[in-house]
């Protein structure tokens, strides 16, 4: 089913800030690459936490600290169930993608030795790049990159001779925040699983389009933030199918992630509490259960279509913009456009964009190979969401068409 206006105009009315004004002009918000906005569901989810039963989880009997940990554990299953991961103590509630994918790093400290191979794409972010080339400065291990196409595709040809028994980990993202790219995971898993290599997948800019089934695709590790699922900031997950996770040694020390705990010796708990030391991020866990049952009442096949929808009318207004080029043009992509205008810098498009109410984000957008690669300094990038109207597509259009008569 593709959504209709009418439908879309009622799901605006779930998010407070769309009614928003910036610089005296209606908010067109197409930075949902850097973060989704927020429906009301979910606010009133977390101002029920704090105004009703805000307590410390996993540690007092008393009612309020078992309503907070019921709720906290409701929204480890919802993710679970979600994704389809195989058990709730698979699912390690973090701060977010950053954190999990570091938790995995630091973990593998132990298994790599001098010479062994990592693979990493090259169109990732930086949080799925330096953390492993910290790995490799612990352990010696090398760190080859699977290389991309101008269309902003992997070379999977390149990829599959990549692949050697010296190759221990890949990791990848399901989707290219810089480009839209939808990679090719179940490929790269299986080909990596051939070689007795394990697979992260950085899923932040997946979770918004697409449902992943962790073990349909047999990834080895999977990691989402709730910021780009209608959640709030500060919290994510790291799925990890069980028997890594209880080979990886837990990331940091603390309370709740101990069996016992003497002066002599530490005894760890099991998972998923092995790798959740301290006082997690409460309401924000119960927070994102909420954004997926916000999103999932919406339908994903029905935001898949109609972003879709929206893409190919953005992409096709755009190009007629004389002198825009659009990097990123996988034929599997989702709705994000990186773009840039003649030699216009990304930075003066976007502060022109937002004079009229416009949010994008420039620059490089924490993936600084991939602008080295195009020869750029950064682009402008428009991502859309569930939310977001082909009015609002006309009203950038107008924008970027301003910005260029106004800075060529
Ligand atoms: N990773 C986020 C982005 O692409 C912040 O904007």
């Amino acid at each position: 089913m593709i959504h209709t206006v009418l439908d879309i105009l009622k799901i605006r009315e779930d998010f407070p800030i769309l009614k928003r004004k910036v610089n005296g002009k209606p908010l067109v918000y197409f930075d949902n690459a850097a973060t989704s906005q927020t429906p009301q569901y979910v606010i009133d989810v977390i101002v029920d936490y704090y105004s009703n039963y805000n307590a410390n989880i996993h540690r007092g009997v008393h009612a309020l600290s078992q309503e907070a940990t019921d709720k906290y554990e409701e929204a480890r299953i919802k993710v679970q169930t979600h994704f389809n991961a195989a058990h709730s103590h698979e699912i390690i509630l973090t701060s977010g993608t950053t954190h999990a994918i570091n938790i995995v790093a630091n973990g593998f400290s132990s298994l790599l030795k001098k010479g062994d191979e990592i693979l990493v794409s090259a169109m990732e972010h930086h949080s799925n790049i330096v953390p492993w080339q910290m790995l490799c400065e612990r352990t010696g291990a090398i760190m080859k990159v699977i290389p991309m196409s101008l269309d902003g595709e992997l070379l999977m040809d390149k990829y599959h001779a990549l692949l050697s028994e010296k190759t221990k980990l890949v990791f990848c993202n399901h989707v290219s925040n810089a480009l839209g790219t939808i990679n090719p995971i179940k490929e790269i898993i299986d080909a990596a699983h051939a070689v007795g290599a394990a697979v992260l997948i950085d899923g932040a800019q997946a979770a918004p389009h697409i449902i992943a089934d962790v073990q349909a695709l047999d990834a080895d590790f999977y990691t989402v933030s709730a910021h780009k699922i209608c959640g709030p900031t500060g919290v994510g997950f790291l799925y990890g199918k069980e028997a890594w996770l209880n080979t990886l040694p837990p990331y940091q020390g603390g309370g709740e992630m101990i069996a016992e705990v003497t002066f002599e010796k530490t005894t760890y708990a099991g998972l998923p509490h092995k790798f959740e030391a301290g006082t997690p991020n409460i309401c924000g866990g119960i927070a994102m259960g909420a954004g997926l049952d916000y999103m999932n009442s919406i339908g994903f096949d029905a935001i898949a279509a109609y972003e879709h929808e929206l893409l190919e009318y953005a992409t096709d207004k755009l190009l007629q913009i004389e002198g825009l080029k659009i990097y990123g043009t996988s034929k599997n992509k989702t709705a994000v456009i990186s773009f840039n205008v003649g030699i216009i810098h990304p930075y003066d498009i976007g502060t022109i964009l937002d004079k009229l109410g416009i949010a994008v984000r420039t620059g490089h957008h924490c993936a600084q190979p991939i602008m080295e690669f195009f020869q750029i300094p950064g682009t402008v990038r428009a991502s859309f969401s569930f939310y977001n109207t082909k009015e609002e597509i006309d009203v950038l259009v107008e924008g970027v068409k301003r910005a260029k008569a106004m800075l060529e």
